[in-house]
């Protein structure tokens, strides 16, 4: 499902660059999980997480009780008044089932513009059309670990030789897009912890961000690669056909192991 930051676009290139070996796979700021249903089930153990309360309730509903999900969402009305009454119960945290919580956070999200949360979309939306698509969550989650933590806690408790950590954290300077329900907002001390997290752990990272001065001055450190991609911009796309978005890969190991994406030199001896 869309998502503000959601890896719709980049999920391919993410999934390219990941380590050949590694038995913990962990996605740390999970947001609408684009790379995590991607990425082809192996053998690892796997960790969605993120800090969003209702976000990650609503993935435990999708793993765990998918057809009560279905059932609170079959008769809901896609309109203005229904928008503006979840909102408020979701607001003001008022009493409900894990399963009422999942199935109106999910329609705040479908229904609401750019599933930006925050007002009515005025779309039509055909919301029976998603109810194979939670089926297919479902399938896909069954053996996920779905963790609601802050991402130092998280990094700390499930970090091994063996762990590689998918960080894809609000960018830097869109932070405030994140304050929003269910979440915390996101600020400069944030990412200097993260930062630091990341460059005390014994196992891989790969992280993906805004290409800008202060992040690049972030992991200006040893042994730590950056790689930068552009993309078509979406959102200015309308206005400036060309508008490219510049982002930063970054890596404390080789994003080439798999020889996937980086142009060959072509020689006699390969
Ligand atoms: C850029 S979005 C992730 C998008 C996701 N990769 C996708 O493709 O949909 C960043 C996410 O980080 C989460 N987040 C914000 N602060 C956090 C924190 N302190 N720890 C963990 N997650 C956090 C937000 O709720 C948001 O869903």
């Amino acid at each position: 499902m869309s998502w503000v930051g959601g890896k719709k676009a980049l999920r391919e290139a993410v999934v390219k660059r990941f380590p050949l070996n590694y038995s913990r796979y962990i996605e740390v700021f999970g947001g609408g999980g684009w790379v995590l249903f991607h990425k082809p089930p192996r053998r690892d153990f796997e960790v969605y997480n993120d800090f969003n309360g209702l976000l990650a309730n609503l993935y435990r509903c999708v793993r765990d009780k998918p057809d009560l999900l279905i059932n609170a969402l079959e008769y809901v009305l896609n309109s203005r008044e229904d928008f503006d009454r979840i909102r408020r119960a979701l607001d003001t945290r008022r009493p409900a089932t894990d399963i009422q919580r999942a199935a109106w956070f999910y329609q705040i999200i479908r229904h609401s513009y750019a599933s930006g949360l925050k007002s009515f979309g005025s779309q039509p939306h055909d919301m029976w059309a998603n109810f194979p698509l939670i089926q297919q969550a479902h399938r896909r989650l069954k053996d996920v670990v779905v963790e609601n933590q802050d991402f130092a806690r998280l990094i700390h408790h499930y970090d091994r030789e063996d762990s590689l950590f998918y960080c894809d954290p609000p960018y830097h300077s869109t932070e405030g897009y994140y304050q929003n329900i269910g979440e915390g907002g996101f600020t400069e001390k944030d990412h200097i912890r993260l930062r630091d997290a990341l460059l005390d752990i014994d196992g891989k990272f790969l992280l993906s961000y805004n290409d800008d001065a202060f992040v690049r001055d972030l992991y200006n450190a040893p042994g730590i690669q950056i790689e930068a991609v552009t993309r078509l911009n979406n959102i200015k796309q309308r206005y400036d056909p060309n508008c490219q978005f510049s982002e930063v890969f970054i890596a404390n190991y080789d994003m080439d192991e798999r020889g996937l994406y980086l142009p060959r030199q072509i020689n006699l001896f390969d």
